[in-house]
């Protein structure tokens, strides 16, 4: 029996709901964790597979597209686009004026969508960022703890010597020619699998174009880790294809949610309305963000701070991508990025480039980086009540100091190798991709729109998980420090019985 009687709510299945769910329900808490996409693991397979590769898309890729949008819209002019049918599929865009972030929808959020790469941030950052936190707890207890419980792992030397990253190889190469470090990023992904697919004795996963719409096998998703944990201590009722519509906040103090269930063709199937005592805010940066600009647009909740939106950023996010002329990067690539350009300081001009695939099954010869920069912009989340939708104020302007980082360290590489950047693959012909983001970060920051264990302020009882709690950026891909943080703030709040 719950040890409070309390009704609790988690809502959104990425990595803060997942910890929370975990975490509260080993404490002997039981709650809902609502998800408005798929139970992908009860997902029947089609052909075998339950998630689609790039190359054969399909309405499980999208969440309600009638065709893919990739970050790399062209090449040669061609579009990459694919006809789809709409359906509930895993890889969703969230669109703003000029910002599409991407996100992953189903139990597990973003963790079956991402490229699994698994990066503690340097600790001199972490304290430059979240001066708030107790950067000697997270680094000996949270961070570790996170690590473990996720699995994550640095690439083997033998996957790293394989043709499968023959574009990892190439592209360190030059990096270093222009005299650059280039350091191994650790992963979720079972490199032991990756090694079996390499040599044909498991079907090909991460290595078969498994990526952004999912990954069927190798990789170590959240429902393989702290889902997989929470679900079984039976505590934890998962609440699929079911969209928190509204969030208010009632006389005695509890909170009625307002659930909307689909099918997976996108047909209303039921809405209804729940109260709950406590309610975890776990939707992602913008699903949360989404929740509190309507809640407070409508009056359904008041008096929180206005911090409430505030300090939202894409992480530096910026894709850029170099032609390399008779340099090959091999048609065989693994999906699974291991490495990065290292030219992080701390400073303005840092950057930290993932070197990604451009998982395309054709010989392109280009090095594809998505980069993360240490841009001092924010944007801010707004409501427009016309359209009854959410407002993301970023545009190129913003953008532009973590462009110009980017492209000191890309000029730098180009200069030493004789290659040029390519402009056949970004929308608008731009060399350095500023209008999506896949590391969504900010809009309700710890200890500014919450207290220090992200306890809303003015709203006692709902409590921020996600990604909202970091200001913009972390320099490294953010979901280890959103899960350690997440894994911090459970504990503080279960110490302080916040849900008892
Ligand atoms: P997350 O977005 O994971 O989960 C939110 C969940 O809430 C989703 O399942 C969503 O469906 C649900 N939801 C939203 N609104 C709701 C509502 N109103 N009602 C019910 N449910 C709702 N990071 C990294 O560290 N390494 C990497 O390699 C990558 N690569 C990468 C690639 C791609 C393509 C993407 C899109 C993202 C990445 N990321 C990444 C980013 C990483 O996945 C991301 O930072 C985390 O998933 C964010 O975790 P959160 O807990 O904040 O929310």
């Amino acid at each position: 029996a719950q040890p409070s009687g309390r009704r609790i709510a988690i809502i959104g299945s990425g990595y803060g709901g997942a910890v929370a769910a975990r975490r509260l329900a080993e404490a002997g808490y039981s709650a809902d964790l609502i998800e408005m996409g798929m139970d992908w693991e009860r997902a029947a397979p089609v052909n075998g597979s339950v998630f689609t590769k790039m190359t054969a898309p399909s309405a499980r890729s999208m969440w309600f597209q009638d065709h893919t949008e990739v970050p790399f819209s062209t090449i040669l002019g061609i579009p990459t686009s694919m006809p789809i049918k709409k359906g509930a599929g895993a890889l969703g865009i969230e669109r703003f004026a000029h910002m599409k972030v991407y996100v992953g929808h189903g139990l597990g959020g973003g963790s079956l969508v991402n490229g699994a790469m698994a990066v503690t941030p340097r600790r001199s950052f972490f304290e430059q960022v979240l001066p708030q936190v107790d950067a000697e707890e997270m680094y000996a207890t949270y961070f570790p703890r996170a690590n473990s419980a996720l699995h994550v792992a640095p690439p083997t030397q033998q996957m790293l010597d394989s043709k499968w990253y023959g574009f990892t190889k190439v592209a360190r190469e030059q990096a270093a020619r222009a005299g650059f470090t280039t350091t191994q990023v650790p992963s979720v992904y079972d490199w032991s699998y990756m090694a079996q697919e390499a040599a044909g004795e498991v079907p090909k996963s991460g290595l078969d174009q498994e990526i952004l719409y999912g990954n069927n096998h190798g990789k170590q998703d959240l429902t393989k880790t702290y889902l997989k944990a929470a679900l079984a201590t039976g505590r934890i009722t998962p609440i699929v294809m079911t969209e928190v519509t509204d969030l208010a906040r009632r006389s005695d103090g509890s909170y009625r949610l307002s659930l909307r269930t689909i099918n997976f063709d996108g047909d209303v199937v039921s809405t209804r309305t729940a109260v709950y005592d406590r309610v975890v805010l776990a939707a992602g940066s913008v699903g949360t963000a989404r929740l509190l600009q309507r809640a407070q647009a409508l009056g359904t909740l008041s008096g929180l701070s206005p911090a409430v939106g505030q300090q939202w950023g894409p992480n530096g996010n910026l894709m850029v991508a170099r032609y390399l002329g008779l340099t090959p990067t091999g048609f065989s690539q693994s999906c699974m990025p291991a490495m990065g350009v290292n030219a992080w300081d701390d400073g303005p001009g840092s950057v930290f480039a993932e070197i990604a695939p451009l998982p395309l099954g054709i010989e392109t010869f280009t090095s594809n980086y998505l980069a993360v920069t240490n841009n001092p912009n924010f944007g801010t989340f707004g409501w427009d009540s016309s359209s009854a939708s959410l407002t993301l104020d970023w545009d190129s302007a913003k953008a532009a100091p973590g462009v110009a980082a980017a492209k000191a360290v890309m000029d730098k590489i180009n200069r030493a190798n004789g290659t040029c950047y390519r402009h056949d693959l970004f929308e608008g012909g731009k060399a350095f991709a500023d209008y999506f983001s896949y590391h969504p970060l900010g809009g309700a920051v710890l200890g500014e729109a919450t207290d220090l264990s992200g306890e809303l302020k003015g709203a006692p009882g709902v409590f921020v998980m996600d990604g909202s709690l970091i200001p913009a950026k972390i320099g490294v891909n953010p979901f280890v420090t959103i899960t350690a943080l997440a894994e911090r703030n459970i504990d503080r709040l279960l110490a302080a019985k916040r849900f008892a």
